[in-house]
């Protein structure tokens, strides 16, 4: 079958390597992809939210399956567009509706979802520019930090998390009377900080039956010792050694099940991702966040794990079968290290060669922001490439992961020699 991925990050080109390994898949395409998806399939140049022009494209390539990697056409309805048109609603979406993608889309949405279906998460108040001076008083009956949220979308930028009164108050002006995020911020959600650590779980919906893939631990912020801006993640492990079986026994009852049966009776119907941000608080999880698609890098540390031919996996799904699939998992460790341009996440330039991609033998090494340019590959972003090594624990897959690193470069190039670091000096709560 010939197959459309949407996207153009890390997180695509991890899919693209997976997909390719399936025996169902004739033809992959990616739009608009990057210089790594092109080893794996042809990439396409049209914008992953050019609704038309995709159309266009699935009716002339014969495309059967489409699955969409980024949030945002999921959040503008690229589903829905879909189902609506009387020629593509056969072809089966790799992704939720709107509806279903507002539990990314909305915090307010999100939280309400939460508290309505009884998954654990921080107790909460939503306020808008109307209720600014409520907002501002709530703000004063609660004990620092404090945790403001935009409702809407901001490029993973929407959560602020003030260390003073001031800077609370400040902030929730800035956000609500100054739209410091535009629209995403006309509303906002105040809640309580959850202490513990963070990780995310990932589940597989077709809506009725599940899959819970392994889970995996980010690393936010660009410096290490975890300091300085938040990035889109500048690395990952999986598994998660604080998720152990029980743990994620607790999440599959307290979080997974009532998720899915809350989106049930809620009519919201639902295929593809789940991706449940949790804070594991001495064993318990309280859910920080759902994002209704695949993390990055997560991805590129899960998809590595999954020994099942991923496409049959969707093909299930399409046909809302999911449960005849059996899910197989590798027990080893995948590790990822992000490199990323000089700079990121402020300003950074684009266009920079990189070298030494072709000395990289241990690790798989997954293009998140590069471009071929008359005849090399150049950055194209500001996360460009993320390193994925596999072993029997983390050390051993991280020194794939840093060796792999260590090969490649171009101007300005950075990345955490920290990632997993403590994993590895964890002793338990
Ligand atoms: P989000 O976009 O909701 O994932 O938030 C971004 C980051 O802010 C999360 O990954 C957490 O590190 C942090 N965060 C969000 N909500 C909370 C909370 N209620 N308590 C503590 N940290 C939080
Ligand atoms: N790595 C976090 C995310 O994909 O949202």
């Amino acid at each position: 079958m010939n197959v459309l991925l949407l996207g153009s990050g890390g997180r695509e080109h991890a899919f693209a390597w997976k997909l390719s390994q399936s025996s169902l898949l004739k033809k992959l395409y990616i739009a608009p992809g990057n210089a790594g998806t092109a080893l794996h399939g042809t990439n396409v140049d049209i914008s992953a939210t050019d609704f038309a022009a995709i159309k266009n494209f699935v009716l002339e390539h014969e495309i059967s399956l489409v699955v969409v990697g980024p949030e945002d056409p999921l959040v503008k309805g690229v589903h829905d567009f879909f189902l609506n048109d009387e020629s593509l609603n056969n072809i089966p979406v790799i992704g939720p509706q709107a509806q279903g993608a507002q539990l990314e889309g909305s915090k307010d949405f999100s939280k309400q979802f939460m508290i309505r279906h009884g998954v654990p998460t921080a107790a909460y108040q939503t306020f808008t520019k109307d209720t600014l001076q409520q907002g501002l008083a709530f703000l004063e009956t609660l004990r620092p930090p404090y945790v403001l949220k935009a409702d809407g979308l901001a490029a993973g930028k929407g959560v602020v998390i003030p260390t003073t009164l001031a800077d609370a108050q400040q902030e929730l002006h800035a956000m609500l009377a100054d739209a410091k995020f535009g629209a995403a911020s006309s509303r906002v959600v105040i809640e309580e900080f959850l202490k513990g650590i963070e990780l995310s779980v990932f589940v597989l919906t077709d809506g009725n039956s599940y899959k819970i893939l392994p889970a995996a631990k980010d690393y936010k912020r660009i410096g290490e010792g975890d300091t300085g801006l938040n990035t889109g993640g500048m690395g990952a492990v999986s598994p998660v050694p604080f998720a152990d079986a029980a743990f994620i026994q607790k999440v599959e009852e307290r979080i997974v099940k009532p998720t899915i049966e809350g989106l049930r009776k809620d009519g919201i119907p639902y295929v593809g991702f789940i991706f449940i941000g949790l804070m594991n608080d001495h064993g318990d999880p309280k859910v920080i966040e759902y994002n209704c698609r695949m993390g990055d890098p997560e991805t590129e540390v899960v998809l590595p794990r999954i020994q099942s031919d991923l496409l049959e996996l969707f093909v299930a799904i399409g046909k809302k079968e999911l449960h005849r699939v059996e899910l197989k998992i590798d027990d080893r460790t995948a590790t990822t290290v992000m490199m990323v341009a000089g700079g990121y996440p402020g300003d950074y330039e684009k266009g920079k060669e990189i070298t030494g991609l072709e000395k990289v033998s241990e690790a798989t090494v997954f293009h998140a922001g590069t471009k071929q340019q008359s005849g090399k590959v150049v950055t194209n972003g500001g996360r460009v490439l993320a390193f994925t090594g596999m072993g029997d624990s983390i050390d051993a897959a991280l020194q794939k992961s840093f060796g792999a690193a260590r090969c490649v470069g171009f101007e300005g190039a950075y990345y955490r020699r920290d990632i997993g670091k403590d994993l590895m000096e964890w002793k338990g709560f």
